[in-house]
């Protein structure tokens, strides 16, 4: 370990009192104590993440909310330590959440951390996101740095609900995975994706998210397969291939 980086959990800065209501900022908190300790000596976070928790995880992930509506469930693909998902559960106690991930070392931290906080409503689930496929639906599925759009999107949309979307926190170089997946995205007959820029006025990095929705809810049936078929009542032949709409939202 690199003796110049400290392992000591970052003092709570001024806009974690604006991500997280009050009765929510000591479990925020608490998490950030157990990424910084727990989470580093384990692998889990760099220690070099150590000193911009707060900005460059907990909230730019909690900015994601923003995109997800109250009392969802959503199902966060590939949480790692927790990432988006703990943080939005912590958040946003109105939702149910899922949190996917396959590796043992990493679920189990993701167990310890919802029975220290008592998370009742965040469930932790050790396996790929296609172990749920035909099982599971969920109004968000959200992820981050997960895969680029174009598989994610063979992981992420079986899992989508009808009136459902994929929500992801995404890079600069969102667009350039856009064009990237437009035959997918055409395959899986969703709506042309949108991208936000979240926390623009917050003093921290704004989140970039992406929200991709089905293009014909109506068209939608389960199970559907994780490859979609040329032809079939999921596709919708009208998908837009690749097009994006950028939103810019504001916090109020
Ligand atoms: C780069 S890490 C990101 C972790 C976390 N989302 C974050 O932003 O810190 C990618 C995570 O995706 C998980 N993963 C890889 N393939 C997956 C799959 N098919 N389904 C669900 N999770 C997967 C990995 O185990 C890993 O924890």
């Amino acid at each position: 370990m690199d003796p110049h980086v400290s392992r000591e959990t970052p003092s709570t800065p001024e806009v974690a009192r604006r991500a997280f209501a009050s009765d929510r900022l000591p479990l925020a908190e608490r998490y950030a104590e157990l990424l910084a300790t727990d989470g580093v000596v384990r692998g889990l976070i760099g220690p070099r993440e150590t000193p911009r928790l707060w900005d460059r995880h907990l909230v730019n992930c909690a900015l994601l909310g923003e995109l997800i509506p109250e009392g969802a469930t959503v199902c966060d693909i590939g949480s790692g330590a927790g990432l988006p998902g703990l943080v939005l559960a912590i958040a946003r106690p109105d939702l149910t959440m899922t949190l996917v991930e396959p590796l043992l070392r990493r679920t189990t931290f993701l167990e310890e951390v919802t029975a220290d906080l008592a998370l009742d409503h965040v469930e932790v689930v050790r396996g790929r996101a296609d172990a749920l496929h035909g099982a599971r639906t969920f109004d968000v599925v959200t992820s981050r740095a997960v895969a680029p759009l174009e598989r994610l999107l063979g992981w992420s949309m079986p899992l989508v609900s009808p009136a459902g979307a994929l929500v992801a926190m995404k890079g600069t170089s969102v667009d350039e995975e856009i064009a990237a997946a437009a035959d997918e995205l055409a395959r899986w007959g969703c709506a042309p994706p949108e991208v936000s820029l979240l926390g623009e006025d917050w003093p921290v990095s704004p989140t970039v998210a992406l929200r991709v929705a089905w293009g014909d809810p109506s068209r939608v049936s389960w199970p559907l397969a994780t490859s979609p078929a040329r032809s079939g009542s999921q596709r919708q032949r009208s998908a837009s291939r690749g097009r994006s709409t950028v939103k810019r939202r504001r916090r109020t």
